[in-house]
């Protein structure tokens, strides 16, 4: 199997990501890869509160560069030392998590990730009393159906393929409804995502949405740092009525793959047509309203 040429990117953290030519995007927010994990996926999701209940599982769907993982273990350990942590990653490419063990890209975690994420990358799973790692690889629409299958239950979901124009398979409604299985019922996901069709398609798959708040954070031309998504949405930071009136729009047209197994140019073309063929308000009027570029 030839090895791809992983070439580290600087971000404007420090560290590092990844650019792929088969998607044409990077891996990770150019404003800050490693401050992407902690303030969209471990803070998103609770994870220092949830550290002191002992146990957390957690499901990294898209595990990539191992990221997300290591926020979120370095979150729960700083929080709780004594928490146990079972994670199960997905991954498509196996190549990924082995060039991201490489410096300069793992030296941004501490001495213990670093390990794990190299026995992760290595070996696709790590066991200790207080961790229990698997890395499954393949296409995550077929390898969520194992976690399901085993009933896992995850506290936490990170969510994390490529946009939804790039990769729209794994935005779907069937998809969410699959990664939804394994969301435990206090659960929460979080995405980078604040798309309406993303946030539609998560809605119909039986889970309420709220939004990561810009924060402090200075984002050009954007309202949210994403989407954070659970069965109940009391306690999830409501979206801005700007946010619900999207949801009212054509972009609020979810993705659909009824058998799990369409091609990416399958699925753009069926989400096309249906919004050729909505009666919705035009997401350029809405735009228009609420004064977007
Ligand atoms: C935005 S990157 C994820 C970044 C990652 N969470 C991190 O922190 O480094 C998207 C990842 O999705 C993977 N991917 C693309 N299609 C996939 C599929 N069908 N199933 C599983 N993973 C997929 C890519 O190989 C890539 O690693």
């Amino acid at each position: 199997m030839s090895v791809k040429p992983w070439i580290p990117q600087l971000t404007e953290d420090g560290s590092f990501t990844f650019f792929s030519e088969e998607f044409g995007e990077a891996f990770h927010s150019r404003y800050g890869a490693r401050r992407e994990a902690f303030v969209k996926f471990a803070r998103a999701t609770d994870l220092v509160e949830r550290s002191q209940r002992g146990c957390v599982c957690l499901l990294d769907v898209c595990y990539g560069l191992g990221y997300n993982t290591a926020a979120a273990l370095e979150t729960i350990w700083t929080a709780n030392p004594h928490c146990r942590v079972e994670v199960y990653g997905l991954e498509l490419d196996e190549t990924i998590p082995r060039a991201a063990i490489a410096p300069p890209l793992i030296e941004s975690w501490s001495p213990e990730v670093q390990s794990i994420l190299r026995a992760i990358a290595l070996e696709h799973c790590y066991t200790t009393p207080q961790l229990s790692a698997t890395l499954l690889i393949g296409d995550a629409r077929q390898t969520i159906q194992v976690l399901s299958a085993k009933r896992f239950q995850a506290d936490a979901v990170f969510f994390d393929p490529f946009s939804p124009r790039r990769c729209p398979q794994l935005w779907t409604v069937e998809f969410f409804a699959q990664v939804t299985r394994c969301l435990k019922a206090d659960g929460k996901l979080a995405t980078y995502s604040r798309s309406a069709a993303v946030r539609s398609a998560l809605l119909e798959a039986g889970l309420q949405v709220g939004t990561i708040p810009l924060g402090d954070a200075r984002l050009p031309h954007e309202w949210s740092q994403g989407t954070v998504a659970a069965f109940d949405g009391r306690s999830l930071p409501p979206l801005s009525p700007m946010e619900q009136e999207h949801l009212q729009t054509r972009a609020a047209i979810p993705y659909r793959d009824p058998f799990l197994s369409d091609s990416a140019e399958a699925i753009q073309q069926r989400h096309h047509q249906e919004q050729q063929h909505s009666q919705w308000e035009s997401t350029s009027s809405w735009r228009r309203r609420w004064g977007i570029e």
